[in-house]
């Protein structure tokens, strides 16, 4: 009988295919260790680490709001659902306490936790995978000598079968290419620094990248523009819409001190990265700058120069311009009192620009929170004050009045998941 042959042949395959996969899909456990002395690490190297940790931002993803500093619990929002950033402290049964340096240097590299389980690229191992022995051996020597805090995160909310780890092999076999980072020898050393901490620990391409339909970042389309937690993350490469276009030392001030007056205040998401460069040295920050600076490459400088916000001369009248006036152009336009004036003006503003209005609605919503409390004034949220129709209003009168570009689709829904934030569209 010719098809219950070809049925049991299937079923072998599917076997030996499962088999093979299995086998692939386990990895080893290392041996625990007892928790290592604080005082058996170099000092050196401890605070090597907390600058490293700080260009990884590894505390913003393994801190609870309100929690305590790496403890756990911060739930990382992803379009399949929401993982929670692990307890990192050393504590032994909760934490990372019993992983010894080569079971850490495996999960930064490889993405395996102590024990063999895949552990989800919501944990960027994509790019800390470039990041060398001696730096792992350094932020290995930080977190242990943390405060050990027990404390379990909540278990993920994924759907089945996401829930299954093993999965995640055939995920690092499509996307993930492991190994350090090589320098370019063709480039001068800052530059390549700045690939190193780009590409690999600073892990930019996690927010700036798009992803793909599993979650990867499309590497063809590297810095082309991702999202992070309902925001858009602007391209970073030739296809930055940027009025202004940015430069090394633009780059520099941005990351430096949060602002740039031809472009930005840094927001949202991106707030948190700039604060936590505030603890980097200033050669790494410089660095960064020199590279990111040249993944943008030469743009052509728009035709005309913006056109100042007080001299835009016939504007659309209406409830948003009426709005406007009232409660935004004290800060916004150019003769607002001095106190208060925003840093950018309008006309260069880099959300108004964007393809996507999602941070122009952010901000409109909640406000700037300003990266360093002493560069710049904050700007108040308005989620209470508007309804999105109004926000919606006001977001289409910004892009016609600022940019000339015409206005964005479907705002007031935009506006509205703005506010739940259900960012899953
Ligand atoms: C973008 C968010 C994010 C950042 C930044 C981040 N992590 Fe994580 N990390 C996670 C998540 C989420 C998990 C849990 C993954 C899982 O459950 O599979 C994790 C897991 C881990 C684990 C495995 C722990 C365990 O108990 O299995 C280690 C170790 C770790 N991270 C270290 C670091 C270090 C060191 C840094 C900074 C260099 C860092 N992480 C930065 C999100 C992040
Ligand atoms: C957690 C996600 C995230 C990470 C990581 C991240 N960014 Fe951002 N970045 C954003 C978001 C979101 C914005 C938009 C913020 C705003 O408009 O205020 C942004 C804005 C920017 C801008 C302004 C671009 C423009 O045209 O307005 C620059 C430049 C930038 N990021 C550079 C970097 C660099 C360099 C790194 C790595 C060191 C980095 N970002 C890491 C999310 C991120
Ligand atoms: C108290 C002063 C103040 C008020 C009032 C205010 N803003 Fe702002 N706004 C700022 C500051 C400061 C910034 C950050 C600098 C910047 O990015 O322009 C900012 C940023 C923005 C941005 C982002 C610009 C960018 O960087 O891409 C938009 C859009 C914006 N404001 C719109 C509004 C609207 C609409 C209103 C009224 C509903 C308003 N603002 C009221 C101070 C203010």
């Amino acid at each position: 009988m010719r098809i219950p042959r070809i049925v049991g042949g299937a079923v072998a395959l599917a076997v030996l295919g499962a088999a093979g996969f299995t086998a692939i899909a386990w990895r080893s456990g290392i041996e625990p260790i007892d928790p290592p002395a604080s005082a058996s690490f170099d000092p050196v190297q401890v605070a090597e680490g907390a600058r490293l940790a700080a260009i990884g931002n590894c505390m913003q993803c393994h801190t609870a709001p309100d929690g305590k500093p790496f403890a756990g619990g911060y739930p990382l929002k992803t379009p399949f659902g929401t993982i929670f950033g692990t307890n990192i402290t050393p504590d032994p049964e909760t934490g990372i306490g019993s992983w010894s340096e080569a079971a850490f240097q495996r999960a930064m590299a490889e993405g395996v936790d102590r024990a063999g389980s895949h552990l989800y690229p919501g944990f960027p191992y994509d790019h800390f995978t470039k990041v060398t022995e001696r730096d792992n051996r350094a932020l290995y020597a930080f977190l242990m000598t943390r405060e050990p805090v027990a404390a379990d995160a909540p278990p993920n909310q994924l759907p089945w079968p996401l829930t299954f780890r093993p999965l995640l092999a055939g995920w690092k076999l499509l996307f993930l290419e492991t190994g350090e980072f090589r320098p370019d020898p063709s480039k001068p050393e800052d530059w390549n620094r700045g690939a190193y901490l780009v590409e690999g620990l600073s892990h930019c391409g996690a927010c700036h990248t798009p992803r793909n339909a599993l979650g990867a970042e499309e590497k063809d389309k590297s810095f082309g523009g991702g999202e992070s937690d309902g925001w858009h993350a602007p391209a970073l490469n030739q296809a930055s819409t940027a009025p202004v276009p940015w430069t090394k030392d633009s780059l520099y001030s941005y990351l430096r001190t949060g602002v740039s007056a031809d472009h930005a205040v840094a927001s949202g998401p991106m707030a948190p990265v700039v604060r936590n460069l505030s603890r980097v040295p200033d050669t790494d920050v410089q660095a960064i700058a020199t590279y990111v600076a040249d993944r943008m490459g030469a743009r052509e400088a728009p035709a005309d120069p913006p056109t100042p916000a007080a001299e835009a001369p016939r504007q659309p009248e209406g409830r948003a311009a009426t709005i406007y006036r009232g409660a935004c152009a004290t800060c916004h336009d150019a003769n607002g009192p001095l106190q208060f004036a925003s840093p950018v003006g309008l006309d260069r503003a880099t959300s108004l620009a964007q393809p996507d209005p999602r941070n122009a609605i952010q901000v409109i919503l909640h406000g700037v929170e300003t990266p360093d409390a002493k560069a710049a004034p904050l700007m108040p949220g308005f989620a209470n004050a508007l309804t999105n129709a109004q926000v919606a209003d006001l977001a289409a009168y910004l892009r016609t009045r600022f940019t000339g570009q015409p206005v964005w689709d479907d705002l007031e829904a935009e506006v509205g998941r703005a506010r739940t934030g259900d960012s899953s569209e």
